[in-house]
């Protein structure tokens, strides 16, 4: 478990914010950037990716968690999230349900943390639990 103290949440929320610049986002316009922990000490991050069709759209969470799954990476700790309109950040970015889902798969919901941030000095820290109550995960299929 990676200690999430202040200068933790500070680095995740700054490399959060620097993912805005790599947003593909030709049709909302809304910028989102994700900075993910992993348990070995890495971190990956993401953006959202749009696409003229709308639904292969990727949101900037799942593609954080996605490439660090595609290297072998499974195990995380805490999720940074940041996004607005225009990439101005103005409040909390929440991940979609399908985002949650996604944690669900490779994440304690009792553990894991998600990161909502404007800037450094206003964030809130939620369990994946709080976000996706009674989620449903691999446990149930085991
Ligand atoms: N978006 C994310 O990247 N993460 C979320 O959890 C919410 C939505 C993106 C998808 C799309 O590119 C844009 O925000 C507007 O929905």
């Amino acid at each position: 478990m990676q200690n999430l103290d202040k200068t933790m949440i500070d680095k995740l929320i700054g490399t959060a914010i620097e993912q805005l610049k790599f947003s593909y986002a030709p049709y909302s316009n809304f910028k989102v950037g994700a900075a993910l922990l992993a348990k070995n000490g890495e971190i990956y991050t993401g953006c959202n990716i749009e696409n003229a069709a709308y639904t292969p759209t990727n949101c900037a969470e799942r593609t954080a968690f996605f490439k660090a799954v595609s290297e072998g990476i499974k195990e995380f700790d805490v999720i940074c999230i940041v996004g607005g309109k225009g990439g101005v950040l103005t409040e909390y970015a929440a991940p979609c349900g399908v985002c949650r889902q996604v944690m669900m798969e490779f994440c304690n919901p009792e553990t894991f943390k998600i990161v909502l941030a404007v800037d450094k000095e206003h964030y809130d820290i939620y369990t994946l639990k709080e976000l996706l109550p009674l989620g449903f995960g691999p446990m149930n299929l085991a």
